[in-house]
Formats: structure tokens, sequence, C-alpha cells
């Protein structure tokens, strides 16, 4: 695999994302993090934070670099050469809607999907589970990268 592309929120990344994209970057020349720009819906963090966060995060992962994309997913692959999509599926409730989207994909611009089976250590992950138990005091000590654990505190603390 030449060119991967890893696209997502990442409101925040999660060490869940980070699994996926170290294991995604040991099977391809180069691997893209590419952060959705939705007009529709604001998030916690700003696209730039986002975008600065997953910089950090992966930095020292040599072959990942990070991009923000606005609209079609498979516009961005045949505009940057991106070769395949790589996603993680973390349980059966994932595969229906990312089977769905990777045959629209693949419909759309003979792009290939292709998943990584979540580490089980992060299952039940997710950047929405982090912000609802972040917001409410939790500890999530463990499930984000450290840089994103501080964010995230500064952040709930300058919202509330
Ligand atoms: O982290 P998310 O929000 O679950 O990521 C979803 C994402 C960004 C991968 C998906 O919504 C997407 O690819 N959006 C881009 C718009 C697009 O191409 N839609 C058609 C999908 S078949």
């Amino acid at each position: 695999m030449k060119i991967a592309v890893c696209p997502g929120s990442f409101d925040p990344v999660t060490n869940g994302h980070f699994d996926v994209f170290e294991r995604a970057s040991r099977m391809a020349d180069e691997v893209v993090v590419a952060v959705l720009i939705n007009r529709k819906k604001s998030g916690l963090f700003t696209v730039e934070e986002r975008i600065e966060m997953l910089t950090e995060v992966t930095k020292p992962l040599g072959n990942v670099r990070v991009d923000s994309f606005y609209g079609l997913l498979v516009d961005y692959c045949k505009d940057h050469g991106v070769n395949a999509i790589v996603k993680g599926l973390r349980a059966v409730s994932d595969f229906d809607y990312e089977l769905q989207m990777a045959q629209m994909n693949f419909r759309l611009a003979g792009v290939e999907t292709c998943f990584i089976s979540t580490n089980p250590l992060y299952s039940y992950l997710s950047s929405s589970l982090v912000k609802e138990v972040a917001t409410h005091g939790g500890d999530v000590t463990g499930l984000v990268p450290e840089s994103v654990l501080k964010r995230l505190k500064s952040k709930i603390s300058s919202t509330m």
C-alpha cells in the first residue's frame, strides 16, 4: 500500500485512533490522517486544534502526516493520490455503517477500504464518550494521549 488515509472527526484523537495510525503506518509507505471539516457540526475542539493535537501525537511515526478535507472523502483520495482508506473496526456495531461507506466509496471512485480490528483494550472507546466522561469530571487518563488529556482538561474548564 503506497498512500493510505485514516479519515475522521478526531474530536479529540484517542489512544484507539492512535493504535490504528500506528498499525496503518507499518502497512503503508505514507499515512495521511485527514480531519473532516464539518460545517454542520462544530465540535468541542476546532479543526485547527484537532490538527495540532494529531500532529503532536503522530510525530514519532515518521511516515504519518495530518491534513483536513471538506466534502467527499473519495474526492480527497483522487486529488491526493490516495490508494486506500484505513479504518478501525471496534465491534460488530461499527460494521454495518462502515461496510455501507466502504461500498459507496468503491462505487463512487473505486477506492478500496481496509479495516483494522481495534485493539480490544480500546473496543469501547470513542471521542464522544471521552468528552462526556471528562465533562462530568471522570478520569480519562490512558484513553487519550497525555498531551490531549491536558488540552481536554483546560478546554472543559474554559467552557464551563
Ligand atoms: O470520526 P467519524 O466522524 O466517525 O468519521 C466519519 C468520516 C469522516 C470518516 C465520514 O463521515 C466521511 O468519510 N465523511 C466525508 C464525507 C463523505 O465522503 N461521505 C460519503 C461517505 S460514503
